[in-house]
């Protein structure tokens, strides 16, 4: 049975997975919590890319650190070399302790070793899980793990895991996931130039390095001629859907000279039905434009004004998670009307 302190570590659990949301894709952003028959947390993880550690490795290295000062485990990257560390050193350290964590264990033998032997083998205690994995390969992890006696409480926040799910089960289903990203002054102004800080604009590359096209509308590239790729983390432009009732377009505009890039240009959004992570970026006209194929939106604030227009947002946004980033805010709201 879920109980209260379930949920308030489990919060803590989904609060890690959001702030690397999309960062993951395609693999789910998921977060996890150890602790103590107290409620004391000894550590917190996320999975913070696919082919890294997941969120239960993460967050058992850090905890084997910390309750047994060996430092030599820091150096480990690798998942493998992590399980393998863990397994043969972990001398009994995580016998009386709980994990949270946002999906179910996973099962098999992907780009990582499985958590759920991990966790069997270090004799975890009690494992509360929020999703379930519904994946055909990494599925049985939980039951496993009860089948081998550990303590297994389902469904912990299940909606909210459920959602942190989101772009992953739009991969699995083959539809794309699409987002508006928005950066706003404190008084809620979008044009003028740059408006955020340099963590916000490299947190906005890390996801562009993740999206396979971004939408931009035809008035922001005449007036802003952007480049768009994503150089502030080293990483690969996505394509680009110009959105617009014309046709023309000066090429010398940097966004149409990025090598390996496809620059579409359209009067209709049923090409992105085409591809998989799609980021919107635009103003006020654009919000509006698109308001209908849009759920979910990613708005970075930063706290100095700027002259201009106040944008307004769609009505009906909740605030799914909030963090600071640099400066500014960073948070992301759903659509639930
Ligand atoms: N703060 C931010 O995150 C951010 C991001 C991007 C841009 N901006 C700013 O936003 C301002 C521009 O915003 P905006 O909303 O006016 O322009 P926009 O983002 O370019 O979006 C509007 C454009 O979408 C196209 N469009 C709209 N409805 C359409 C339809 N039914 N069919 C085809 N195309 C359609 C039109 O392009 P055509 O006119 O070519 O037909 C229109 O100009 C600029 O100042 C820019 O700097 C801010």
């Amino acid at each position: 049975m879920v109980v209260q302190s379930d949920n308030a570590l489990m919060k803590i659990a989904l609060e890690s997975a959001w702030a690397y949301q999309g960062l993951t894709f395609p693999n789910p952003a998921v977060g996890a919590v150890l602790s103590d028959d107290n409620g004391n947390i000894i550590s917190v993880g996320a999975h913070k890319a696919a082919g890294f550690p997941h969120a239960e490795v993460e967050t058992l290295k850090s905890a084997y650190i910390k309750l047994t000062g060996d430092k030599r485990l820091e150096k480990i990257q690798n998942s493998a070399d992590i399980h393998a560390f863990l397994s043969s050193h972990h001398n009994g350290v995580f016998s009386q302790l709980s994990l949270h964590v946002t999906l179910e264990p996973c099962h098999h033998h992907g780009k990582t070793p499985p958590c759920s032997q991990l966790i069997k083998m270090l004799g975890i205690k009690k494992v509360v899980i929020g999703s379930r994995d519904l994946s055909v390969h990494a599925q049985g992890g939980g039951a496993f793990l009860e089948s081998n006696g550990v303590k297994v409480v389902w469904d912990c926040l299940r909606n909210e895991c459920d959602e942190l799910l989101s772009p992953f089960l739009a991969w699995q289903n083959h539809q794309p996931f699409i987002f508006f990203k928005l950066a706003l002054s404190k008084n809620g102004v979008a044009s003028g130039g740059i408006i955020t800080s340099e963590a916000s604009r490299t947190m906005v590359h890390h996801l562009r390095d993740k999206c396979d096209l971004l939408v931009i509308g035809g008035n922001t590239v005449r007036t802003d001629r952007p480049l768009l790729d994503a150089r502030l983390c080293d990483g690969s432009a996505p394509d680009v859907l110009i959105y617009s009732r014309q046709n023309d377009f000066d090429v010398s505009i940097p966004l149409f000279n990025v090598k390996n890039r496809k620059v579409l240009i359209e009067n209709s959004l049923k090409k992105l039905q085409q591809y998989k992570m799609i980021m919107i970026e635009g103003g006020q006209e654009m919000i509006k434009s698109v308001e209908n194929s849009v759920q979910w939106y990613l708005v970075f604030t930063s706290p100095h004004f700027k002259e201009g227009n106040k944008v307004t947002l769609p009505s009906h946004l909740r605030e799914v998670f909030f963090q600071k980033i640099g400066e500014d805010t960073m948070t992301w709201y759903k659509k639930d009307a």
